[in-house]
């Protein structure tokens, strides 16, 4: 038995935090797309516990990453469903293309995998509401990458709408280099107030008529607010190049410090790509998904 499974990356249309929460997590408002860049994942049986191999040498091979997490989640979940032996041992090996750290929730993608494979070779005995709970244990974006597609989430991020599909369009990608801490940005958005934040209702009704260009003009997301000086900047300059080539619209995903922009023209996508890659090493083209 060999699995194979796309894991596709996460952007924020929007990104809204409305505040704290008793649990410490923050709730937030965010307009969810998966877009064709993607990780692949296989599954196979493995001689010792849930083992993680990749192309990238620094990512955790045992428990601590969430590929393996969710194939152990996977199967405690299993017990409780059915009569069933403890999980088998099983090596998990990914190919990433999808940036670490990013903002475009890899690793998340990466475990929606894992439990969407697992679960179809098994003829799927769980729910894809159930293979979002057990996610959202793994991680706030686990959930939204079991399903996919485009979506509202709220709540810590794990409370899913389904929305209408973002029209088709080309899709830029492009990640500074630079490192950015999650945490610390949220506590930066705790200690400030916000003057600008996502036209969110304005994007669910652009997507409700199927109107790309409406979507991207309001596209934003309130860390970008918060960004250190010196990265605010790039991610500033990142975005002039983006529109200077012809985008619809360009934004930073999750907490960054991946920037896209949306294209209604393939040609221009490119082109924008193209000047982006002579600076940047990671710039990727895709579609939604
Ligand atoms: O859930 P996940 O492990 O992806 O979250 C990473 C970190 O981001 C958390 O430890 C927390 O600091 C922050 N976070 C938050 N509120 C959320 C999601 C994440 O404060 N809704």
């Amino acid at each position: 038995m060999e699995l194979h499974e796309r894991a596709y990356a996460k952007l924020n249309l929007t990104l809204d935090v409305l505040g704290t929460r008793a649990d410490g997590y923050h709730e937030m408002c965010m307009v969810m797309q998966s877009v064709s860049l993607c990780d692949e994942v296989s599954i196979r049986p493995g001689r010792g516990g849930m083992r993680v191999e990749s192309n990238l040498r620094f990512l955790p091979t045992d428990g601590r990453n969430l590929a393996a997490m969710a194939a152990e989640a996977f199967y405690r979940a299993l017990d409780g469903a059915a009569a069933q032996t403890a999980a088998p041992a099983l090596d998990i090996s990914i190919q990433k293309r999808i940036p670490v750290c990013a903002g475009l929730a890899g690793g998340s993608s990466d475990a929606a995998a894992v439990l969407r494979a697992l679960n179809r070779t098994l003829e799927k005995p769980l729910s894809t509401e159930r293979l979002a709970q057990i996610g959202r244990e793994i991680g706030s974006d686990v959930p939204f990458c079991v399903g996919g597609g485009t979506a509202l989430a709220t709540g810590r991020g794990e409370e899913l709408e389904a929305l209408p599909a973002l029209p088709d369009c080309a899709v830029v990608l492009c990640k500074p280099s630079f490192p950015i801490s999650t945490p610390a940005l949220f506590s930066m958005l705790d200690r400030v107030k916000l003057h600008c934040r996502p036209d969110t209702q304005g994007v669910l009704a652009a997507l409700r008529a199927g109107d790309l260009a409406g979507v991207a003009r309001r596209m934003y997301n309130v860390f970008e607010d918060v960004l250190p000086r010196r990265e605010g900047a790039e991610v500033a300059a990142i975005k002039r190049t983006l529109i200077a080539r012809g985008c619809l619209g360009a934004s930073m995903s999750g907490s960054g410090p991946t920037v896209f922009a949306l294209f209604d023209d393939e040609a221009l996508a490119q082109q924008a790509a193209a000047e982006l890659s002579r600076e940047y090493q990671d710039v990727f083209l895709a579609r939604p998904v």
